[in-house]
């Protein structure tokens, strides 16, 4: 299962960057979950309860190591970071519910509608997006530029969750239960719902770095489509050879509930053969950033050598 873990002589560097990014992400989310508003005391303890109850936040730190390597200033990275982490957390709180996944562990503690009740999960997950956009518009500028790139980002992040990206794969996720998919049709499935968010992580870093085409933008695009198939093949993978302890969520779900997943249709080898070809693609994919990949490049380690 420990496949893939690479202790390499950058991994004390790793290990402090991303935990500097992680913190850094937990005391952005906590300021925008603020939320002064003593007319809603459920609703906004049930976001902050989801939202700041750990998860290895590895869409921001994905936004920050991009948009650092292209040059961008971290204060510049917070709204997406915390944007993509926000949808990120809605998605988790819908996907839990008994009218989809079912499930009552999530973060290693209960989900949010067993912690708090269905509605306001439901409620929670519509109140989470609508955040998200509104930390990504940010407050009134009167930069040209940065209104642009404010407006390009709030497109690339509604297209990364809609039909084409995040509730697409969702929905055939769910029409999918009890199928036996073929092997196209699970990668577009995987692609969308899990996929899609992933690279427009990445995407949100080039934009807020001001990259927004050319070679450079083109290889990020690659990398993000790469990394984030590899996740969710990992993903299927640890429910399998994941114990709950580890996942923070109950193993064995996925087989449980007759879920279509890499290691059903092809077995846990070729899953992890699988996953393994999408991280050589995403390092290939980093070629035209020279030494500026460093950062990506170890965050395509940790997705595919991850335990939890
Ligand atoms: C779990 O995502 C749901 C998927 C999209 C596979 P993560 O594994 O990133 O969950 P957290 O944020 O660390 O809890
Ligand atoms: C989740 O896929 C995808 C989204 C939440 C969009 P899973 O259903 O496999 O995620 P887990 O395993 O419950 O975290
Ligand atoms: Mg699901
Ligand atoms: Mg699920
Ligand atoms: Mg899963």
């Amino acid at each position: 299962r420990r496949r893939g873990r690479r202790v390499s002589a950058t991994s004390g560097h790793r290990s402090a960057r991303i935990a500097a990014y992680r913190a850094r992400i937990e005391s952005v989310l906590d300021a925008a979950l603020a939320l002064p508003d003593p007319g809603t005391t459920r609703l906004r303890e049930a976001m902050r309860y989801s939202s700041l109850a750990g998860g290895k936040r590895l869409r921001p730190v994905l936004v920050y190591t991009t948009g650092t390597a292209l040059g961008a200033p971290l204060e510049k990275l917070d709204a997406p970071a915390a944007a993509v982490e926000l949808i990120h957390v809605y998605s988790l709180v819908h996907d839990d519910l008994p009218a989809m996944d079912d499930d009552d562990l999530r973060r290693g503690r209960p989900t949010c509608h067993k912690a708090f009740d269905e509605a306001t999960a439901i409620l929670t997950g519509d109140a989470l997006q609508a955040l998200s956009f509104e930390v990504l518009a940010g407050g009134p500028t009167s930069d040209p530029d940065e209104a642009q790139a404010r407006l390009d980002m709030i497109r690339l992040l509604a297209r990364g969750i809609g039909t084409l990206g995040m509730a697409g794969g969702q929905a055939i996720d769910l029409e999918s239960v009890g199928r036996r998919l073929d092997l196209r049709t699970l990668e577009d499935m995987h692609r969308r719902k899990t996929g899609a968010l992933i690279e427009t992580s990445v995407m949100l870093g080039a934009v807020a770095a001001g990259v927004r085409g050319g070679p450079v933008h083109a290889a990020l695009q690659a990398f993000g489509t790469a990394i984030g198939l590899a996740f969710q093949i990992q993903d299927d993978i640890l429910d399998v050879s994941g114990t709950t302890e580890e996942i923070g969520k109950v193993a064995g779900a996925d087989a449980a509930r007759d879920k279509p997943t890499y290691p059903s249709i092809v077995g846990m080898d070729e899953a992890r053969r699988l996953a393994a070809l999408q991280h050589d693609r995403a390092i290939a994919a980093l070629a035209p950033l020279g030494e500026r990949a460093t950062g990506l490049v170890e965050l395509a380690d940790f997705v595919t050598g991850r335990g939890n």
